[in-house]
């Protein structure tokens, strides 16, 4: 199976506007600290799928958002995400060199200038859905914030990666490697499909939580396909190095059970997506396509 051309150039656009979304909000290279602001631009710009802020453009259009406020709410997402990959590639952490095809953050700049990027993008992204107007309603804007907050934090993405160090040289059930999948990368895939949504008007309660039911599994799907890919792909296509996660002894869904069934079962997390968005009809278009995406893909 493989997706539409139109899906591409749809995802192109997106990726387009989300790009330059990132180049003005982030601080220019040529103000004080330079060398902070090189290494945050360094961290966020010009590579990675992007797939947070493409899920919220994707909710956003479900909503009826207006889509420069869903373009800042994806930054930030996207700043949050970007952070995490740069404090998870430090030596502390998965002690990794490439990212995104390029040396990683700590080793073109170094440690504290990594330890420091991941800081201040953490700030910038909060700072963003302070300070823009992203909904109609102040109250739903704060609902917005702690939404992002809860996701990033030791109930969200923080704990999901203590979890994941924790858990090294041992063997999960699959019980607890959901919870861990789900916290070190459901969360910030779920917190950007709500956010983009929360940008419109058009979503009651109870379809907020069919989006974030179809959120929940393409979250858990992401990190499940991204097991399998450490273990099948290679580093060129992947741009990050590839059979570190069985170097390391980590405690994924290949180690626990296997290729062909986390392949299965991330096949199962697509069907249980595709159903929550049933009663959206073709409204929901683009979600789908990112659910296909998200399991088909092949970096
Ligand atoms: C990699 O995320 C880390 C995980 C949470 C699995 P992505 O696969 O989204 O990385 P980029 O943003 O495309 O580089
Ligand atoms: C990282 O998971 C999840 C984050 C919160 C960054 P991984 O450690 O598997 O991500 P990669 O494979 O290095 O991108
Ligand atoms: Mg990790
Ligand atoms: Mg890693
Ligand atoms: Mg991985």
């Amino acid at each position: 199976m493989s997706l539409p051309a139109d899906f591409h150039s749809w995802a192109h656009a997106q990726q387009s506007r989300i790009e330059s979304t990132l180049q003005g909000v982030l601080p220019s290279p040529d103000i004080a600290p330079r060398r902070l602001h090189q290494a945050m631009r360094y961290a966020v710009l010009g590579g990675g799928k992007r797939v947070r802020p493409l899920l919220a453009f994707a909710a956003g259009e479900l909503a009826r958002a207006d889509a420069g406020r869903v373009a800042i709410a994806g930054a930030a997402v996207e700043m949050i995400h970007a952070y995490s990959l740069t404090h998870d590639d430090l030596p502390c952490m998965d002690d990794d060199v490439l990212r995104r095809g390029r040396p990683t953050c700590h080793v073109e700049f170094d440690e504290a200038t990594a330890l420091l990027v991941g800081d201040a993008l953490q700030s910038l992204a909060f700072q963003l859905v302070a300070e823009y107007r992203l909904a109609d309603d102040p109250a739903v804007q704060l609902e917005m914030v702690k939404l992002l907050a809860a996701a990033a934090g030791s109930r969200g993405m923080a704990g999901g990666q203590a979890i994941d160090l924790e858990a090294v040289g041992k063997t999960l059930s699959v019980p607890e490697l959901e919870f861990m999948h789900i916290h070190k990368t459901g969360a910030l895939i779920r917190a950007a499909t709500l956010l983009g949504a929360r940008c419109g008007n058009s979503l009651d309660d109870r379809a907020l939580g069919q989006l974030d039911n179809f959120a929940k599994c393409v979250g858990l799907a992401f990190q499940v396909v991204d097991d399998v890919l450490d273990a099948e792909a290679s580093t060129a296509t992947l741009g990050k190095t590839a059979g570190k996660d069985a170097q390391q002894d980590k405690a994924t869904y290949v180690s626990v059970m296997g290729v062909a069934e986390s392949r299965s079962l991330a096949g199962e997390l697509r069907q249980e997506a595709l159903k929550a968005l049933e009663e959206f009809g073709d409204q929901a278009l683009r979600l789908r396509q990112l659910a296909d995406f998200i399991v088909l893909r092949k970096f």
